[in-house]
């Protein structure tokens, strides 16, 4: 590890990080597209300029671009300025664009992994990065395997056991259904060990994914009640207004529930309702989420307890918006849901009847993520001027973002002669009890492969299970759009809406209603 006092950019107000890469190398596949410029670059950067990585950190593009090395240095530059985090400083900038390369080159092409590790081989001399490697994957999934497969053969994916290290950093989506993702993890296996592989789910990055296991475990106030004496379901929400955008490519096919309910959502409800581990190292948190999610089980009426919907055209935020058959490059027989809601039921002593309902959508209200526990109604009431169902039926809200804090909504008297009771909120707001504003997700989760520190990535068990409880929920609505073309499973919602009315019917079924958050 780098001695923090001689690194010159570290920030001295920032007491609070004492973790630091080591030198290194940060290769990335898939330059070109959008969560590299949108995120992966500018979280580099914004981890240099916070003084978390060391001067001879050396950050290298992998592309088909033609590009020489202050082409892409000019292409990091302006996503930085546009979308880092951190204010623009020219000396972090100096330093980091010291160790900027480029590698032009296709996938296939032996000759360009040859330039590659030539590359490599004159920054570990140069820069002093001392033969450690990390290779972020951000490529399509098709990919995945000759990449891992041309890093092999050249000697990249080595782990020499003498403190080098190579590791590979897999983004999302790891494989389309179960046998796809034990594919996929059958040639990774065979190329990298397992403790060097990396499984991006970036909300575990997030700091109010992580403030779930401070909230439950932190404190003595929460945790009695956090079980089905006192729950009654819980609402897991990731609603975004934004549509696809030029995403069709990587989305139709995908649809909503592989994209955020496979991982996203079902890493939220793990963390929201395992038990409390031993201690958070990798081993036993990874164990704890493993146990939950093998309790968690698709509904036995797919037919009633799912729903998924596709955005139409319409007015939204103000502006005249496309329908998702109108998004470019969508097919017209397309039957991709660009919503998705679905029930699933934790089969232990904890949460036994207490339904954990997921759901999450494009082209919704408004862009916010939480994780909303419903309480039971008090099993008394004595106030006979307030006639509201929803009266002593409490929640408790973690609110992820964008508003991030926490929310405890409970009953209170309305000031006036009368016991009339109306619903309050008292509230959390990260904002009002920090002055340090959180760190993307990306640059914690850059960090912690860098320092090759594990607990916040999934370990592929737990990505198996997920597709596990997935899996049967696809292939029914597979089945049901190749046998009843005439009326559709696929149900419509207007954009800016919650969604599409089958999805309400569902939650009515059980006598609920979902949040407005
Ligand atoms: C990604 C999905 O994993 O998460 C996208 O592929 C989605 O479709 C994105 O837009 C949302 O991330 P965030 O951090 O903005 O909630």
């Amino acid at each position: 590890m780098t001695n923090q006092k001689t690194n010159p950019l570290r920030d001295p107000q920032d007491r609070r990080l004492p973790r630091v890469a080591g030198p290194c190398v940060l290769v990335i596949f898939g330059v070109t597209g959008d969560l590299s410029t949108k995120k992966l670059m500018p979280a580099v950067y914004d981890l240099a300029n916070r003084g978390l990585l060391p001067p001879g950190f050396a950050l290298v593009g992998f592309a088909r671009r033609d590009w020489a090395d202050q082409d892409f240095a000019k292409i990091v530059h302006d996503a930085v300025k546009q979308h880092a985090r951190t204010p623009f400083r020219e000396e972090a900038w100096a330093q980091l664009s010291e160790g900027i390369r480029f590698v032009s080159g296709q996938i296939g092409d032996d000759e360009a992994f040859a330039r590659l590790k030539d590359t490599i081989a004159d920054l570990d001399e140069a820069r002093g990065t001392g033969g450690n490697h990390a290779f972020y994957l951000s490529i399509p999934p098709g990919l995945f395997e000759p990449v891992v497969t041309q890093l092999r053969q050249h000697g990249l994916a080595d782990n020499h056991g003498d403190g080098r290290w190579n590791r590979v950093v897999i983004e999302k989506p790891f494989g389309h259904d179960l046998a796809s993702a034990q594919e996929l993890q059958r040639i990774v296996s065979q190329v990298f060990p397992s403790q060097s592989v990396f499984r991006i789910d970036h909300y575990l990055g997030k700091e109010t994914v992580q403030n779930i296991l401070a909230l439950r475990f932190a404190n003595q106030l929460f945790e009695p009640i956090w079980n089905n004496n006192y729950v009654d379901h819980v609402q897991i929400t990731m609603a975004e207004d934004i549509g696809i955008g030029g995403r069709a490519g990587y989305y139709d096919g995908i649809g909503a529930a592989r994209d955020v309910i496979q991982n996203h959502l079902l890493q939220l409800l793990a963390l929201a309702a395992m038990e409390e581990p031993t201690s958070f190292d990798a081993r036993q948190l990874r164990a704890e989420k493993l146990k939950v999610l093998e309790a968690t089980m698709p509904p036995k009426r797919i037919d009633l307890h799912t729903a998924r919907g596709r955005y139409l055209g319409g007015w939204a935020g103000g502006r005249q918006v496309k329908g998702y058959l109108d998004e470019d490059g969508i097919p017209q027989d397309s039957t991709t849901e660009t919503y998705a809601a679905v029930r699933v039921d934790i089969q232990n002593r904890r949460w036994a009847g207490v339904p954990f309902y997921l759901r999450t959508g494009k082209r919704l209200a408004r862009r916010v993520t939480e994780v909303a526990l419903g309480l039971k109604r008090a099993p008394h009431l004595p106030f006979t001027d307030t006639q509201t169902e929803d009266l002593g039926a409490n929640a408790l809200v973690m609110r992820i973002q964008p508003d991030e804090g926490i929310t405890l909504r409970f009953g209170a008297k309305v000031p006036g002669t009368q016991m009339e009771i109306r619903e309050v909120s008292m509230d959390f707001a990260y904002g009002g009890s920090f002055t340090e504003s959180s760190p993307e997700a990306y640059e914690r989760l850059i960090l912690d492969v860098l320092l090759g520190d594990p607990p916040l990535f999934p370990h592929h068990q737990e990505v198996e299970r997920s597709w596990q409880i997935l899996d049967p929920i696809l292939d029914h609505w597979a089945e049901t759009d190749a046998t009843s073309r005439a009326e559709p499973g696929l149900d419509h919602y207007e954009p800016g809406s919650w969604g599409p009315k089958s999805a309400d019917e569902m939650l009515a079924r059980d006598g609920f209603t979902w949040r407005r958050p």
